[in-house]
């Protein structure tokens, strides 16, 4: 709800929270206040949290000699620029044609507006409730210039976004240097910015930096969002915790360069701002031309960072992620690239097709390698017709084949890109972003098509469409292999050369929004060598991604686990693949790689064929178990196990013996249906402790008074895991390893525990949790003991049940179907 108080006090509500500023009689825009709901605020209470000066203080720099008490440099202001005493970062910077570089926003109006703007090259959140948009219009003192402040209330979600607009009102020319999305002036320091950094194969590694002074910030500058920092970053004050505290939690609508940044002024004031990254960006703003900054995306929870987490998470599902597929449920894939990666012909793909079909595969995708010469990653990006030697019918022919096994097909496409050894560069080499007559910096053998020039955009759009129209295409993995290097466009004159990695991304999402319109029901998945663009301008398109290449369950576990904070399951795939993994050669159970990866959008990404006959039981079990649970699954409230939460805290002494620098001692996550009916949870150790028999499995997000019953999934235990221990209970020796061994294993299996409770309370659930059977500690061995080592994981099935006595719903067995 949006309420103007005394018309200079503007008080934003959702259900939960509250955020106000106001107009200070220099026209400059005060925030006074971002936090929980102030039910009824008042013009009084404004007038309480103003901050008040009695005069002019130290060396600061007096705004006017109208009123000595206005210091920029320590005010709390919504938006901030250049040269009238305020020396934090600005939010925005611009070079007049004079060069001068001074500007001084000030109210000129506000109005509560019924719609939304929509931005013309830009993706934004949708589906605000009319009357929740305010727009404030700020004009520089110069008379030239205004600023838009555009403010979206998203009342359920407890979100406001923000974007803002800059209009050259001037006869003259304005170089833009900067204009972010976002900024937040608060009025303490020593907040903890929590950062979501990494690189390729370990995405989203939460990094707490505790900020009392100076600058701290996160950027990416290689012209994606990129894996080394996400777009989504949180401030929390230091009490706060995964349930408790207060925090902030802001995220872009946008794909490209973009940074976070907090810095503390000289009287302990922070200052936060998001947007698009200045380091590289300039853009030559025409008279009576304006420029749009990317929406923001903000939330605040008294809750701690659960509570920031299931308002994101509320927010995607509900206001950016869109179309067809926003609500449907995903489809179990096979993937072929670990499976093939360059190496297959039809005959090879469709052994792999039937044994995917025989486990309850839906959907068959063929990755990298389809298309031109590709037989590795040195030629035919850019040439995406067939190649007839591997695929003889081509698309059509192998989309046909597939769907008579009853899957669903889909494709691996990276239009964005183009090799050197290329029909397509060879024809238009000035489409590759380069220095024309210098060396180019390569990246996986490839260069980047210029998506400034619309040129380059008409034509990929064809191509595409030609592409997905070229057989029974269901769904399309949306790749993207390398970051920028010599960014020049041959398209663009030496003065917009600044406007290359804005451009490039508006042309991107120009392209994904004229094909997501021609092919609505096509299932998109957008990646970029794994996760190095996961961010909410591609879920604004696409409305799932490849979280990370990196399919090692551990690894896994700790990239969702990152990912959770901000984004839901039902943006995040997840594959189980082969053991040893490829990116770490780690050995990990089947049943733990398929545990981490239902806890996303589930598909395999490995030989089916080369699977041992108990393997791929198993899968099909696992299969036929998560479409009955993947509505909980993929689009129920997910919760991180407090344990976890303690032990990241950084703080070593606290941590349970056992626990890694690398690895918590457990991951615990519990995903609760919205009506609270159902639930499943799940715990995965990564090293085992010796001598720790009791472990505990503590749900989070039930509801209280409910009934639940409690189960796991029954399970046999593989004998070879005792190694040659099996002799002390072996009539006859048995060598380890050896033939006898395997036979022994094939036709002995030891039950693994079974814990089963009918009726326990959530809130016992919740508080107390379950004492789970107790663990293997190297003394003895039998179906009251949990064979839980290294890497292994358990999921717990929740279900409400109608009093006491009901024992059916808990029926174990009935899981194992
Ligand atoms: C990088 C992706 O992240 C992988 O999943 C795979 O599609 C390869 N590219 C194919 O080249």
């Amino acid at each position: 709800m949006i309420k103007i108080l005394d018309q200079s006090i503007f008080c934003l509500s959702t259900r939960n929270t509250t955020y106000m500023f106001q107009k200070l009689p220099s026209g400059h825009l005060e925030h006074l206040y971002y936090g929980a709901l102030l039910p009824g605020v008042t013009g009084e209470e404004a007038r309480a949290f103003s901050e008040k000066r009695g005069c002019e203080t130290g060396n600061m720099i007096v705004y006017s000699q109208d009123d000595k008490t206005l210091l920029l440099e320590d005010t709390c202001l919504e938006v901030s620029g250049e040269g009238k005493g305020d020396i934090r970062e600005p939010f925005l910077e611009v070079i007049r044609s004079d060069g001068s570089r001074t500007t001084d926003f000030v109210f000129e109006k506000a109005e509560v507006l019924q719609e939304k703007e929509s931005y013309d090259d830009l993706p934004g959140s949708y589906g605000m409730e009319p009357g929740e948009h305010l727009c404030v219009i700020l004009r520089d003192a110069a008379g030239d210039l205004a600023l838009e402040l555009h403010y979206y209330v998203y009342e359920n979600e407890d979100v406001v976004c923000r974007s803002a607009r800059l209009l050259n009102q001037s006869d003259s020319v304005v170089c833009v240097e900067r204009l972010m999305s976002a900024q937040l002036d608060l009025r303490r320091s020593g907040y903890v910015m929590s950062t979501f950094t990494g690189a390729w194969a370990r995405e989203m590694d939460r990094v707490d930096t505790v900020v009392s002074a100076g600058k701290h910030q996160v950027s990416s500058c290689g012209g994606a969002s990129s894996n080394r920092a996400n777009p989504f970053v949180m401030f929390s004050s230091p009490d706060a915790g995964e349930d408790h505290g207060r925090c902030i939690g802001m995220n872009l609508i946008y794909s490209g360069n973009h940074c976070e940044l907090a810095e503390v002024n000289a009287y302990g004031k922070t200052r936060i701002l998001t947007g698009i990254e200045p380091r590289g960006f300039s853009w030559t703003l025409e008279p009576q031309e304006s420029f749009q900054a990317p929406e923001a995306v903000l939330t605040f929870s008294g809750k701690g960072w659960t509570g920031i987490s299931l308002n994101m998470h509320r927010f995607i599902r509900e206001h950016i992620v869109r179309g067809k597929w926003k609500d449907k449920e995903r489809p179990v894939l096979l993937n072929s690239w670990e499976a093939a990666y360059f190496q297959f012909d039809e005959g090879r793909l469709m052994k792999l097709a039937k044994a995917a079909a025989d486990a309850g595969i839906e959907l068959f995708v063929l990755d990298d390698g389809w298309f031109g010469k590709r037989n590795d990653d040195t030629s035919s990006l850019g040439d995406w017709t067939e190649n007839r030697k591997k695929l003889p019918g081509g698309l059509k022919g192998l989309s046909g084949k597939i769907k008579s096994l009853g899957m669903d097909f889909g494709i691996w496409v990276e239009p964005e890109m183009v090799n050197v050894d290329s029909d397509l560069y060879r024809n238009h080499p000035e489409w590759a972003l380069a220095i024309p007559g210098r060396a180019h910096s390569e990246g996986r053998n490839q260069r980047i098509l210029d998506l400034t020039n619309p040129d380059v955009v008409d034509y990929l759009t064809e191509t595409m469409t030609s592409v997905f129209s070229s057989g029974d295409i269901s769904y399309v993995k949306w790749d993207m292999n390398r970051i920028f290097s010599d960014a020049f466009s041959q398209y663009l004159p030496a003065e917009r050369q600044g406007e290359v990695f804005h451009r490039y991304i508006c042309g991107l999402y120009r392209l994904m929004g004229r094909l997501v319109e021609s092919f609505p029901d096509i299932l998109f998945e957008g990646c970029a060598s794994g996760g190095c663009r996961s961010d909410l301008g591609i879920l604004c398109y696409f409305p799932q991604i490849w979280a990370s290449d990196n399919t090692d369950p551990l690894c896994r576990a700790a990239i969702q686990e990152g990912y959770s904070y901000g984004y839901p399951q039902s943006v995040v795939s997840a594959h189980v693949s082969a053991s040893p993994n490829h990116q770490t050669l780690r050995a990990t159970p089947l049943e733990t790689r398929f545990g981490v990866a239902a806890f996303g959008l589930l598909g395999y990404e490995l030989n089916l064929c080369d699977l041992r006959k108990e393997e791929l039981d198993e899968v099909r079990n696992q299969i036929r178990w998560y479409k009955k649970w993947r509505d909980v699954l993929q689009f129920g409230d997910f919760y991180r196990g407090m344990e976890t939460a303690w032990l990241n805290s950084g703080d070593t002494s606290s941590r349970y013996p056992g626990a890694t620098d690398a690895f918590p001692a457990e991951y615990s996550w519990t995903c609760v249906s919205a009506d609270k009916s159902r639930a499943v949870g799940f715990t995965l150790q990564p090293l085992v402790r010796p001598n720790v028999q009791y472990h505990r499995f503590v749900a989070r997000g039930l509801d209280p008074d409910k009934r639940y019953s409690f189960s796991n999934i029954p399970r046999k235990v593989d004998i070879r895991r005792f190694g040659d221990l099996i002799n002390t209970q072996s009539p006859v020796h048995i060598r380890q390893d050896s033939l006898g061994h395997r036979v022994a294993a094939k036709f002995v299996k030891m039950d693994g525990e079974k814990e089963k409770y009918t009726s326990l309370s959530g809130a016992a659930l919740m508080e107390a949790g379950v004492s789970l059977t107790g663990s293997y500690t190297g003394t003895g061995m039998n179906d009251q003991t949990r064979c839980y080592q290294d890497f292994d994981s358990r999921i717990y099935i929740i279900k409400e049940v109608e009093g006491a006595e009901d024992e059916s719903s808990g029926d174990v067995e009935k899981e194992n179907v």
